[in-house]
């Protein structure tokens, strides 16, 4: 497999103590790879990992090849590391146009906001809109237009679904699904693993800071081992 996103041997966290204790994660482009775990096993420490955000690290984060491991936060956003915040960072009292403007160090930026209304045709009529004035579903769009901006190479989303209503998680799963058709690598935390297994190709199941258990979506959704310690009650 070619990797977009390799991450080899990751050890640190905040202070002295280690919360993530040797992990190994490949991600090949327009791959989804579910990252779930029970609470506290080192899911969100591993986003901040790899977004560059965590005080004290060892190991590598490599993107296409290159060790991004030392680059500051902007640096690696700059590299091609996108990142969907779970509470929607988008700017209430600014249009949507606005808010989509506002995203730095864009080259082209009036073609590729109008690249973005093409994605989300929900934005592109409301174009005008104060952000403020969208329903959560429409805000979580104009989040992942902002995060796509860019043209990131790797997606990372730290559970993207968990402030939404039942009825909208389906539609961020399949949003989700559209974006790594656009060639980006998703890296997607989720708590609510079998969903996001349905539309991922692989994952990995993070216990005590390292992986668990990994393989295929189909391969970790038949496990009775991964199921019983992990995914949680079959619905
Ligand atoms: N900002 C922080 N400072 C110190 N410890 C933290 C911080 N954030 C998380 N931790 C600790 O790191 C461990 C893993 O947390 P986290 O990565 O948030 O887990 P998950 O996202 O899988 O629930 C936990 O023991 C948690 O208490
Ligand atoms: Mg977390």
């Amino acid at each position: 497999m070619s990797s977009i996103l390799s991450i080899r041997n990751l050890r640190g966290g905040y202070s002295e103590v280690d919360i993530l204790n040797g992990l190994d994660l490949d991600l090949a482009p327009a791959e989804i790879l579910v990252v779930a775990g029970t609470n506290g096993a080192g899911k969100s420490t591993l986003a901040k990992a790899v977004l560059g955000l965590l005080p004290r690290l060892s190991g590598t984060v490599s993107l296409a090849g290159d060790d991004i491991t030392r680059l500051p936060v902007e640096a690696r956003a700059r590299a091609g590391i996108g990142y969907v915040p779970q509470v929607s960072n988008v700017f209430p009292s600014l249009s949507i146009t606005e808010n989509l403007a506002v995203v730095e160090g864009v080259t082209g930026q009036k073609a590729r906001i109008e690249e973005m209304f093409v994605l989300f045709p929900a934005l592109a009529a409301r174009r005008r809109s104060r952000a403020g004035s969208l329903s959560g579903g429409e805000r979580q769009q104009l989040a992942f237009a902002r995060a796509l901006m860019t043209r990131p190479r790797v997606v990372v989303l730290d559970e993207p679904t968990a402030a939404l209503s039942p009825a909208l998680v389906e539609e961020s799963f399949a949003r989700i699904a559209s974006l790594a058709a656009t060639g980006a690598a998703v890296l997607l935390i989720e708590q609510r693993a079998r969903q996001a297994l349905a539309i991922a190709h692989r994952g990995a199941i993070l216990d005590g800071g390292r992986v668990a258990m990994s393989g295929s979506a189909e391969t970790l959704l038949a496990d009775d081992r991964a199921a019983a310690l992990y995914l949680g009650q079959q619905h």
